[in-house]
């Protein structure tokens, strides 16, 4: 029987539009048992000349200006959000009205409030929905979820991971969309946390509590002359303020007992994309850093007392998750690989009608814990993370 085709319409031809399409273009190629074929149909962005040229590009039917013509479009099923955190509920909106399934970037939105508008929007319309935590489906973190579910690290008592940037470390770096909060709602918080949150949650449980700390350390930067690629861009004369943090730490307490520190920040210089975490446990411990991305550590308590040790698990075999996929052990994968992944989850969901993991729900506890730790540091206490939808 012939494989059911899901025609795609992408907002955002950048750098998420280049990794999202990566994903679309290889699914089928990678993947032939993926149970729905995307079909490339239309690319847009804010400029109609840049949304042309990348059309061609990574392979694009088509190509238009804004978002409306998208989500209207009768002959696209699933609507893509990568543009900037400012516009994912009103293409939310725009795309659930028309009975489009959708596929999020994180942080899902500004705020709870515009994450609950888009629930009860897909609810309502009865579409999938999914969110890009892509590090889920990174094989070494698909893994250590497997051996987390397997009892292998035990009860786990810390959850400890960074996310360390340094793109801006530079003060006459200009003031892009991601330093101002009316457009991107916070900094390297949103930005960075939230994936570590997600991971948090995927590996060690929901939270409870939080309690943060945010700095800005450079308060004012040149504007912005052009953005040149995804953490690129060209400064003009005049400053203007930075309205976001550059680094937010914080700590947390899980629902389950363990304990969690977090750290995210533009200003860990020598660090490009540093995400690391380690999650400790009663029988044992796992340990990535996305620098080495196919490879997951791991301790376990249950070797003999004298031979015990981390051993490093080369993720490349194709028992591992999402390996299949891919070439024989040890022909390791990149950073594109995890947007071929998630779009083979997509895929999936769409076909059987199942949601697929992470979804809009993982968005919303995400933000609930993104602004946890932004009331506490406005109040300088604990807070309790609320998630009541
Ligand atoms: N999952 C990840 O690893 C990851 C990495 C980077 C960014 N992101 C997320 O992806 C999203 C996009 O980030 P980016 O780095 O690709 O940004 P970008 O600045 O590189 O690209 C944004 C794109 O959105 C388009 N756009 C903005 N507003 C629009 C609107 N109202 N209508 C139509 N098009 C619009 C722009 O034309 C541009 O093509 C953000 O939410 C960001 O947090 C996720």
């Amino acid at each position: 029987m012939a494989k059911k085709k899901v025609r795609v319409g992408l907002v955002g031809y950048m750098f998420m539009g280049k990794a999202h399409s990566l994903g679309y273009r290889d699914v089928a190629f990678a993947f032939p048992d993926v149970k729905a074929v995307p079909v490339m149909k239309e690319i847009s962005g804010l400029d109609g000349e840049e949304a042309r040229i990348y059309a061609a590009r990574y392979g694009w039917e088509r190509s238009s200006v804004g978002y409306e013509r998208v989500c209207e479009a009768k002959d696209i099923d699933l609507v893509d959000i990568s543009t900037g955190n400012d516009s994912h509920r009103e293409i939310c909106l725009a795309a659930a009205r028309n009975g489009k399934h959708i596929f999020c970037e994180k942080p899902m939105a500004m705020s709870v409030v515009e994450c609950k508008d888009m629930i009860k929007a897909v609810e309502k319309a009865g579409v999938i929905h999914m969110i890009d935590f892509n590090y889920r489906t990174v094989p070494a973190v698909a893994l250590a979820k497997q051996m987390v579910e397997k009892g292998m690290i035990g009860t786990p008592y810390h959850f400890r991971a960074v996310y360390l940037q340094d793109w801006i470390i530079d003060p006459e770096f200009p003031l892009v969309w991601r330093l101002q909060k009316d457009k991107a709602g916070s900094g390297a918080h949103g930005d960075l946390n939230a994936h570590i949150i997600d991971l948090g949650r995927y590996l060690c449980g929901e939270f409870d509590s939080v309690c943060g700390m945010m700095e800005t350390f450079i308060k004012n930067r040149p504007l912005l002359a052009a953005q040149t690629g995804g953490l690129s861009a060209e400064a003009a004369g005049d400053m203007g303020a930075v309205t976001v943090d550059d680094a937010t730490l914080f700590l947390a307490k899980f629902q389950n007992g363990a304990v969690g520190t977090f750290e995210a920040t533009r200003f860990a210089t020598g660090n490009r994309n540093g995400n690391h975490f380690e999650l400790n446990g009663s029988d044992g411990s796992i340990r990535f850093n996305l620098e080495r991305m196919n490879e997951l550590e791991y301790f376990s308590r249950k070797d003999k007392d004298a031979y015990q040790g981390w051993k490093t698990i080369l993720v490349t075999d194709p028992t591992h998750p999402y390996i299949k996929g891919w070439w024989p052990a040890g022909h390791i994968i990149g950073w594109q690989h995890t947007f071929v992944h998630q779009v083979y989850n997509l895929m999936n969901g769409i076909a059987t009608g199942i949601n697929p993991s992470p979804n809009f729900y993982d968005g919303l506890k995400c933000q609930a814990v993104l602004e946890a730790v932004e009331e506490s540091v406005e109040t300088e206490q604990w807070v309790k993370v609320k998630v009541d939808y």
